[in-house]
């Protein structure tokens, strides 16, 4: 772990121009009066009708939010801004691998989503039904998401990196009738193809009766009389109209299933909410970046995993933000791609991940250098902890030590951040700092009593959330084992993640649980040993896992990805085991340090350390389904 000492002050400039001034007054308020303090932030939103009750706890863990209500997350990301000055604002700039751009006003928007929600009544989707989805980060995709919710269906997103087998059994689980696909996107100058991949899904998914498809990409793709059909085409018709009303829902309709890979076992299938998703996504982009009316925001990330239904799609929608979309690889043609766009489209919020930044920053300062990033304000992280080395350069480099990043702790399951700064809160490099409001963030031992400081625990959230996931789809038992009752009264949430909180408060994620070593009975994550790999100046990337030992109980083995042109001698893994072993303790050297180009990581950037367990000891890899590329 870094050196905890080192505190990172927000400017007087960032203070002057911070909403929020004084985190532990509110947080106290927010937790003392929870209920409170989240019937305010849903008062910024608009209902159709108002909740009878703020929180429903009378069926635990099955917890509801603004139980009573009426709403529809498209009235607040779309309708509500039609009546105001935000209808000519630019809700999506989006730009090609290629260069073209495109962009939408909040008007556009509305009518781009009426007409895909028009398409779909017509193909007889109706309330309860849930779509899939499976497309390249285009605007299409987000009109999809918000068409169906617009209609009172659910959407289902399959990251469109996905394999046959994993969207035909995402297809199966969710029962879809409808698919939403393209013929392909382009990843480096080549198109990948979509369509080719859907046909070979359905061909094992018998619920799919109609599956749309949208030109993108232009490659020559089979299509099916009487089950597919073009967008285009669809959307010259008269049931294209550009006129939709948007269905009034009950808070708690679901708003979208999720699926999101446990380390063994089926995907679970997340599902989320309208009203207090609506409520808990655009309060926390509100204020831990401090959303301004004029802001561009860029979330760099995939729609097809939480972060972009998220925080790509629904709250900076919701704010009124600009949002910035890109198809394509960072570093294609050159690794200055994304600099290039921040300063071409003067965006003023970048969030991104670690494994990102670390793969910008391998092709070293010249790149970023090129480019007037001065419209960058604020910058985030989410995915892992981040290393020191690579929030420093985000930091300095990208951010020209100006730009607080926001290191946002969530999963899939919470819908948004639990743990993050605001822009005044001093940093530590690595740490996400302090629990978002309302929450109650605890590092306990097995019986859910909490650790000493500085001690390792398991984190959980001790409260309900109005953005948390309400259940697995179809399995409310596993949902309520997995996650809830370890802790006898204690009615906790598992994380699943191992934790440490310092002498200020500040929380500090190891990892996953699964991701802890134990090393001659030392307990060591593998994201610090893969940081102390990184902080060596010829490695770009890390890997860190726990093979059988004799004597040690396991031993540490680890893959490296170096800097561009460096040569991977001999010579070079002993100093980097030497390296580790001076920046952690003998204790952590690792027995090897293998090099490679690339590790197996997931679509959200985490790598899949079972993967390479399992090559490493020459066993079944498992489900690969969430592996990327
Ligand atoms: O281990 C934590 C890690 O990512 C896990 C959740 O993964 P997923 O559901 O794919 O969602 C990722 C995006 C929200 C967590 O259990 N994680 C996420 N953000 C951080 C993090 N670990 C440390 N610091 C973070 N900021």
């Amino acid at each position: 772990m870094s050196d905890k000492k080192e505190l990172f002050h927000p400017s007087a400039e960032v203070i002057a121009n911070a909403t929020i001034k004084d985190y532990d007054s509110l947080y106290q308020r927010s937790i003392e009066d929870r209920e409170g303090f989240w019937a305010e932030q849903a008062n910024e939103l608009e209902w159709y009708e108002p909740w009878d009750k703020v929180l429903d706890d009378s069926n635990k863990p099955f917890f509801k939010w603004f139980s009573g209500a009426k709403t529809n997350i498209v009235h607040n990301a779309i309708d509500r801004h039609l009546h105001n000055a935000t209808r000519n604002k630019l809700a999506i700039i989006w730009e090609s691998e290629a260069g073209e751009m495109c962009s939408y006003s909040y008007y556009a928007l509305n009518r781009e989503v009426s007409q895909m929600a028009n398409t779909l009544k017509s193909m007889g989707v109706k309330k309860g039904d849930i779509v899939t989805i499976y497309m390249p980060q285009i605007p299409e995709l987000v009109f999809a998401m918000l068409a169906c919710a617009k209609i009172g269906a659910a959407h289902s997103v399959v990251y469109g990196g996905f394999s046959y087998e994993a969207l035909a059994a995402r297809i199966a689980d969710a029962n879809s009738h409808v698919l939403i696909t393209a013929d392909g996107g382009w990843r480096r100058g080549k198109p990948t193809n979509l369509k080719a991949i859907a046909n070979e899904a359905m061909k094992r998914s018998p619920t799919i009766e109609v599956c749309i498809t949208v030109k993108y990409n232009q490659l020559d793709v089979e299509m099916e009389s009487e089950r597919d059909f073009w967008y285009h085409d669809l959307k010259a018709l008269p049931i294209a109209s550009p006129k939709c009303e948007t269905e009034v829902l009950d808070s708690e309709d679901m708003l979208f299933v999720l699926y999101t890979s446990g380390t063994t076992g089926k995907p679970k299938g997340m599902v989320h909410t309208h009203g207090g998703y609506s409520v808990y996504t655009a309060t926390t982009h509100r204020m831990a970046f401090d959303i301004k009316p004029d802001d561009r925001w860029w979330c760099a990330a995939d729609p097809g995993w939480i972060t972009g239904h998220s925080y790509i799609v629904y709250a900076p929608l919701i704010n009124g933000s600009t949002i910035m979309m890109y198809e394509g690889a960072p570093n294609y043609p050159y690794p200055n791609r994304w600099w290039q766009m921040v300063e071409k489209y003067g965006i003023n919020v970048m969030y991104t991940s670690p494994t990102a930044i670390r793969g910008l920053m391998r092709f070293g300062d010249q790149w970023p250098k090129r480019h007037d990033l001065s419209s960058l304000r604020l910058l985030g992280s989410v995915g892992e902890p981040i290393n020191p080395e690579a929030w420093r350069w985000f930091y300095d480099v990208i951010g020209g030590s100006r730009c607080p990043i926001i290191d946002t702790w969530w999963q899939t399951e919470t819908g948004g951040f639990m743990i993050c700064p605001l822009p005044i809160t001093p940093l530590k490099p690595g740490s996400a700092t302090k629990p978002f409001f309302g929450n109650e963030i605890g590092v306990v031992d097995d019986n859910g009593d909490e650790v000493p400081a500085g001690e390792e625990g398991k984190l959980v959230i001790k409260n309900p959330w109005p953005g948390m996931a309400r259940t697995i789809m179809g399995d409310d038992q596993r949902y309520a084992d997995l996650y809830w009752g370890d802790y006898g009264d204690k009615e906790y949430y598992k994380a699943g993640d191992s934790a440490k909180v310092d002498d200020d408060g500040y929380i500090w994620v190891i990892g996953r649980m699964d991701e802890v070593l134990k090393v001659s009975g030392y307990r060591l994550g593998t994201a610090e040993i893969e940081s102390a790999l990184v902080s060596h100046p010829l490695v770009s990337e890390a890997a860190a896992i726990g093979l059988p030992h004799e004597l040690k109980g396991n031993a540490i083995h680890t893959y490296a990805i170096l800097k561009e042109g460096v040569a991977g001698t001999n010579e070079l893994a002993q100093e980097l085991k030497a390296h580790v072993a001076a920046e952690l303790g003998r204790i952590a050297q690792p027995e090897d340090v293998t090099f490679v180009d690339a590790l197996p990581k997931t679509r959200s950037g985490k790598i899949m350390r079972r993967v390479l367990r399992a090559r490493a000891l020459g066993q079944d890899e498992g489900d690969l389904s969430t592996l990327e590329e």
